[in-house]
């Protein structure tokens, strides 16, 4: 039965062909690390040229002020104050950075979901083996009804014991969005809150602000289709004394500010770039694209529930995805015993780019929908798996 849904309008071919993906590869895995326009590769080479043309002028004296000006255009953008972000070059390591900064006592519990990405958990893990505290996984079942179950869920999970709840904004092995913006308020005080946005900038309206959690740490090189290794941590200005870096350099105990923003010298071209990424989705307009990519997500992920004959994870309406859905594939696929394999034949065969995913002892597809996709990279992917589960 085909999608009652309609996919969107495809952006125009000079828009598409701004990413630069191989014309012979069905790439439907954008979530994982992005793919960066040409015109953002531009303005991060023009710093680069810049950076190396009087690198005591830019590095030395002016890196500050500098990337306070990317910091006012985040805000702007993401909400929260400029002086709430900190640089980081990927999700992960904001994670690590506020495991780090807080302190935990023996028995202590920090909680994340079972659909928390595999390694902010390690993370997790090292910090409360560190401290003599444990990491707890609570169950949020699928398939769910709506964004209010996924939060009775998660919220079952906190006990007296829980320090800190990790939570994804939008999940990476179930690209489930969830309702973050109401739970800090139906946390008790003593249980900190830090939001794993690694999918969340770009692919959905998001006020940091807002949320009001005391973490927020989100990737750029993703849906905001900033350079890799732009990344940020937002922090809660009561949050921000005690919050460092996981480079601890000069400016040790002068402030979030100066210590986020010089953790050693590095290569500040990717985040001196992101303002280049802001302007490339504003000029195709901001909200255009997230509804595109939403619309695309919707329509691709009714299409696979119907061609495959799955039972949707989340509702049908999208009301939990952003611009990424899972469907859960037929078990006759699993005679490829891994998914790995599945996955590379994909790739090998037809040249699709997706990933296969073993998640709640259940085998899933998880495609992305991106400026640069078009729907029928999801016919092709269907006819894939279909003549794959058939034979
Ligand atoms: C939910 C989630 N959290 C964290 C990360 C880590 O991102 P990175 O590898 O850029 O640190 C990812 C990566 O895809 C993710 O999907």
């Amino acid at each position: 039965m085909p999608p009652i849904t309609q996919p969107p309008e495809p952006f125009a071919p000079e828009v598409r062909a701004e990413f630069g993906v191989d014309p012979d590869l069905i790439f439907l895995n954008h979530g994982s690390f992005g793919s960066v326009p040409r015109c953002v590769r531009a303005a991060q080479d023009a710093w680069r040229d810049r950076l190396e043309r009087d690198p005591i002028e830019l590095i030395g004296r002016r890196i500050q002020s500098l990337l306070g000006e990317v910091k006012v255009k985040l805000a702007s953008r993401f909400g929260g104050a400029p002086s709430e972000y900190g640089f980081v070059t990927n999700a992960t390591e904001g994670v690590n950075a506020v495991l780090r900064s807080m302190r935990f006592e023996p028995g202590d519990e920090l909680l994340c979901t079972d659909h928390v990405y595999r390694a902010v958990r390690q993370a997790m893990r090292s910090r409360a083996g560190e401290c003599g505290a444990v990491v707890r996984d609570v169950p949020v079942p699928l398939p769910t009804l709506d964004a209010e179950a996924l939060l009775h869920a998660v919220l079952a999970g906190v006990s007296e014991r829980t320090r800190l709840l990790v939570l994804d904004h939008v999940t990476s092995a179930t690209a489930t969005r969830f309702p973050v913006e109401a739970l800090r308020a139906k946390l008790p005080p003593r249980c900190a809150l830090l939001v794993d946005g690694a999918h969340a900038p770009g692919a959905m309206p998001l006020d940091v602000g807002a949320i009001g959690a005391e973490f927020y740490a989100a990737n750029l090189h993703k849906w905001v289709m900033a350079p890799k290794g732009s990344a940020f941590l937002r922090v809660r200005a009561d949050q921000a004394a005690s919050t460092h870096p996981c480079v601890i350099s000069h400016f040790f105990g002068e402030g979030f500010e100066p210590e986020f923003d010089w953790q050693g010298t590095r290569d500040f071209s990717a985040w001196l770039a992101v303002p280049a990424a802001l302007d490339f989705t504003q000029a195709l307009g901001v909200e255009r694209v997230m509804r595109h990519n939403h619309q695309l997500a919707c329509w691709a992920h009714e299409l696979l529930v119907r061609g495959l004959g799955a039972q949707p994870a989340t509702p049908l309406d999208g009301s939990c995805l952003t611009c990424m859905a899972v469907v859960q594939l037929p078990e006759s696929l699993r005679r490829f015993e891994k998914v790995e394999h599945l996955q590379a034949d994909l790739y090998a065969r037809e040249r699709i780019e997706v990933p296969i995913i073993d998640w709640g002892g259940r085998w899933w597809v998880r495609v992305s929908a991106a400026v640069h996709n078009m729907p029928w990279h999801y016919e092709a992917l269907l006819k894939a798996l279909q003549t794959r589960a058939a034979g």
